[in-house]
């Protein structure tokens, strides 16, 4: 089943929306900071922007067609608003004004940039511009906290002089600082990097109507994979059985036994640049699939289980490997478990985590891991899924350009 496509590129691509704030005039410089750092920026104005800053100026600085509104038909015909969402790795907003924080906390889209901000997969990243009373009102407060908790990034304000005379944090960052912070945000990008990542249970049949299986939700592999596909990382996901809805990447293989995921995997092995093993693969299938249901006529069974391949280690083995992650689920001695997988299933990251305790693991809203690489590891404290899927997707880019860079 496929979703869709995403774009293949090297460029960082950022669609700046400008607000209503008077220090939009500071976002002329901006832009050519963000070129000046490899960027290619294109411009979205709301209404407001416009009574401050003229679109032709941001169209003159950016070498591009400035957009300011959803319903024209012209530009429409050009590049349409929602290849423009396709279009962008970054949703920068800069200023980001009271209105607008308000709007994109409630979900509105009432027009061409909040509408963006709906229908990107992009990461949001906000530079709050206004008075210091509205900035520290709590309705402001309430707003901005809704946007960090889905995974926008506020970058700023400042404290100081205000134009309309006041004292105190509101502030626009400058051009140069927000410039110098988008930085980061691209050296953890994954653009176009061809990934590969298992998730959820695999369920190994014992006849027609039963199964083994175990107590995967894929929560933390659908996580992760949103998270390295909002880095732009072109995700194929392979799944086994989970009731969760499957997040947008690039590809969508549905899968039920170790065997049909082994083969996925394989088949889409000859160009991947990265592999994520987040699935809880059966070690062991039932050696035979009965053809009709299992009658309970013995007073004892015994099964007989094979072995499965091991899919993580296999394809870390292959000649020129892509850069492997595996994780590993221990209920004790975590380092010394996980670092001895690292070695033997020869893989460049594992993220461990503890499991059985009270808190974390399996099929729970919460988890917490130790990331082990050779000569170093990191730890990510107890936190949501998804926040925890974002953290380890940046230090995944952080390795895997580390490890691009060493190659080259
Ligand atoms: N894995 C895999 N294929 C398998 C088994 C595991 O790709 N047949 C991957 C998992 O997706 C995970 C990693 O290997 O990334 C570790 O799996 P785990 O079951 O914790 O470790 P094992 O190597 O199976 O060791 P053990 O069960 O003895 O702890």
């Amino acid at each position: 089943m496929t979703i869709h496509t995403a774009p293949t590129h090297d460029r960082s691509h950022i669609v700046l929306g400008i607000g209503g704030g008077i220090s939009a005039y500071k976002s002329v410089d901006l832009v050519r900071r963000l070129k000046e750092r490899g960027f290619e920026v294109r411009v979205v104005m709301t209404q407001a922007a416009t009574a401050l800053v003229t679109p032709l100026t941001f169209q003159a600085v950016s070498g591009h067609p400035v957009r300011t509104s959803l319903l024209d038909p012209g530009a429409e015909a050009g590049m349409n608003h929602i290849e423009l969402a396709r279009w962008a790795d970054w949703l920068l907003i800069a200023p980001a004004t009271a209105d607008l924080m308000a709007r994109l906390a409630a979900g509105i889209a009432d027009d061409l940039l909040t509408t963006l901000a709906l229908a990107t997969n992009a990461p949001l990243c906000l530079a709050p511009a206004m008075n210091q009373h509205m900035w520290r009102h709590p309705a402001t407060q309430e707003n901005l906290q809704t946007l960090r908790e889905r995974g926008a990034r506020i970058l700023g304000p400042a404290e100081g002089d205000q134009a309309c005379g006041d004292s105190g944090p509101g502030r626009m960052l400058e051009p140069a600082e927000l410039a110098e912070a988008m930085r980061p945000q691209a050296e953890r990008r994954l653009i176009g990097v061809r990934t590969v990542l298992t998730a959820g249970p695999t369920r190994e049949p014992l006849d027609p109507v039963r199964y083994l299986s175990n107590r995967s939700s894929g929560r933390m592999g659908y996580a992760l994979a949103a998270a390295l596909t909002h880095r732009g990382a072109q995700v194929t996901l392979i799944t086994g059985p989970s009731a969760l809805p499957v997040p947008t990447v690039a590809e969508v293989v549905q899968v039920e036994t170790a065997l049909e995921m082994h083969a996925a995997v394989l088949a889409r092995m000859a160009d991947c640049e990265l592999f994520v093993a987040t699935a809880a693969v059966a070690d062991y299938r039932p050696l035979e699939c009965a053809a009709q249901k299992r009658k309970k006529d013995a007073e004892l069974l015994t099964l007989q289980l094979v072995r499965n391949p091991d899919i993580l280690a296999e394809v870390a083995a292959r000649e020129s490997p892509p850069f492997t992650v595996g994780f590993a689920a221990e209920t004790e001695q975590l380092e010394i478990h996980a670092r001895a997988k690292l070695a033997h299933k020869k893989v460049n990251l594992i993220a461990a985590n503890q499991v059985g305790g009270a808190v974390g693991g399996f099929d729970r809203e919460d988890n917490a891991l130790t990331v082990f690489w050779e000569g170093g590891s990191r730890a990510l404290p107890l936190m949501s899924k998804p926040s925890l899927a974002r953290e380890l997707a940046d230090l995944i880019a952080e390795h895997y350009r580390g490890a691009d860079a060493t190659a080259t």
